[in-house]
């Protein structure tokens, strides 16, 4: 029998940047909330074995590699030594420090922090009941809400077995203990080419290996192209239209068996460590969820409706264990309106405009649609397109390589994406998310005064583009 102190209003399974944002924003909302997660940490993949250590990762290999650019700066730095040891303990650092923020967050708003792994037992009387279990405790704990924010969990390539050893997921390639001579990397996605640059920077050998004919799905094909022809000029190597098939853990290498897509030419290369980085899927195992009733889709995203809810009343899902784009902002945004929504507030998300970024350097960064979606669906639309190459400050910054595309409607003016390779794209893209939230056309986006100097003017000269009138072209 629960007491008093295992009763919630709200109970958040899963304390990723879903989760434990959706406990955060229902307990300023008035809810008395617990968030279980059985990792020991909060902040889920991203904070703990994703976003956040890779961030720190590219951040430092970003400067170790520019280095060899500061000598033409009169910067000379030569005796530059990578000790990994110490590139370790500073990317754990900033992972504990934002655990530290995060739980600090938590107690601030009175969430009851619950480590152990939770389960579904029944639904009774508008309570759903779950059981927490910890070591050789188990608690029984309710609450007349109960949201799954569970995740997604690395997707596995038959015959590739995972060891974290030779054979890594994201996990183990976040964690080397020495740079690998050669790096192979199954799949040109996000999670390859982050990691990639990450260790071609610091000295490894990269051969990406991707089944379709180009690299990074979703992103924008003329983007793409000229992401590649930069990557390809850092020194990154890609196989396209090749097919992994097997690889074979030896003693101190793999062998990774290959087929093309075409024509099912075999072919094999040796690497030290392969990565397998084919994609991610939503992680929903042993939550008890078919005793239940509540369904998921083909893809294994348990399936809810435009408020969360799933197929049994009280019982909401969040993030990457739904359907949608795997990240986590489009998580947090989700953890806060259905947390609005409980406690009986409009809330809304326009899944048009949830922006995606790659942090390569340069970096990668689009909302909205892409051409080959604007042809597929017979939109008219504009184009203007501006290089960083004019943009004084890039030039200044030696961060040339890039440029800025805006799709506007042809009738309308309204822009319907926008598309940026370049230094700190990511950040420059919240202008043209926002812009786009607001419905503004390009040319509320020229006539928006733009400091000088700084890369967003390129953003100016993109959308002045659009008319054909950029200034600086
Ligand atoms: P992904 O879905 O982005 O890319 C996987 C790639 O692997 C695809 O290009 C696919 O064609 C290829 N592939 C699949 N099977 C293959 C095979 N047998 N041989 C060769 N290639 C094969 O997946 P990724 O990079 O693992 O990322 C997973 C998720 O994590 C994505 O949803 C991504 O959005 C998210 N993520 C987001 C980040 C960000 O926002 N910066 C960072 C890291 C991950």
């Amino acid at each position: 029998m629960a007491d008093e102190f295992d009763v919630f209003d709200v109970i958040v399974i899963g304390a990723g940047p879903g989760g434990y944002v959706c406990a955060i924003r229902a307990a300023q909302l008035g809810f008395k909330v617990a968030c279980i997660d059985k990792r020991g940490t909060p902040g889920g993949t991203c904070l703990n074995v994703g976003c956040i250590p890779s961030k720190a990762l590219l951040h430092a290999s970003h400067m170790f590699s520019s280095m060899h650019d500061a000598e033409a700066m009169g910067i000379h730095a030569p005796s530059l030594k990578l000790d990994i040891g110490k590139l370790m303990a500073y990317k754990q650092n900033g992972i504990d420090g934002n655990v530290d923020g995060v739980r600090f967050l938590l107690k601030k708003n009175k969430v009851a922090e619950i480590i152990g792994t939770a389960r579904l037992l029944s639904t009774k009387q508008g309570m759903t009941e779950i059981e927490v279990r910890a070591g050789n405790d188990t608690q029984i704990m309710r609450a007349k809400h109960v949201v799954l924010a569970t995740g997604s969990q690395v997707a596995h390539l038959a015959g590739v077995d995972i060891d974290e050893e030779n054979i890594v997921s994201s996990v183990g390639a976040l964690a080397f203990d020495h740079v690998p001579k050669q790096l192979a990397i199954i799949g040109a996605g996000i999670i390859g080419l982050e990691l990639g640059s990450v260790w071609q920077r610091l000295g490894a050998q990269v051969t990406v290996i991707e089944y379709l004919d180009r690299i990074a799905p979703g992103l924008d094909g003329e983007m793409a192209k000229q992401f590649q022809r930069i990557l390809a000029k850092q020194g990154i190597k890609f196989k396209l239209g090749q097919k992994v098939v097997a690889a074979k853990s030896l003693k101190s290498s793999v062998r990774v068996m290959l087929e093309s897509v075409a024509a099912g030419t075999p072919e094999e290369l040796r690497a030290d460590k392969v990565l397998v980085a084919i994609g991610r899927k939503p992680y929903s195992a042993d939550l008890g969820l078919e005793a239940l009733g509540i369904t998921r889709d083909k893809s294994g995203c348990i399936e809810v409706d435009a408020h969360f809810q799933t197929k049994i009343a009280g019982i909401y899902a969040i993030g990457d264990v739904i359907k949608g784009a795997m990240l986590a902002h489009k998580a947090e945004d989700e953890g806060v309106a259905l947390a609005e929504h409980l406690a009986g507030k409009a809330a809304h998300i326009d899944y048009n405009i949830i922006p995606s970024v790659i942090y390569t350097a340069p970096e990668i960064a689009w909302v909205g649609r892409n051409e080959e979606e604007l042809k597929q669906d017979g939109i008219a639309y504009r184009v203007g397109k501006f290089p960083f190459m004019a943009n004084g400050r890039a030039k200044v910054n030696h961060t040339t390589d890039g440029f800025v595309k805006i799709l506007a409607d042809a009738k309308t003016d309204m822009i319907l994406g926008a598309h940026i390779i370049g230094a700190q794209a990511g950040d420059l893209i919240g202008e043209l998310v926002m812009a786009m939230a607001f419905s503004a056309s390009a040319e509320d986006v020229a006539r928006t005064c733009h400091a000088h100097p700084t890369l967003s003017e390129a953003l100016k000269e993109a959308a002045l583009a659009v008319e054909g009138r950029s200034l600086h072209m």
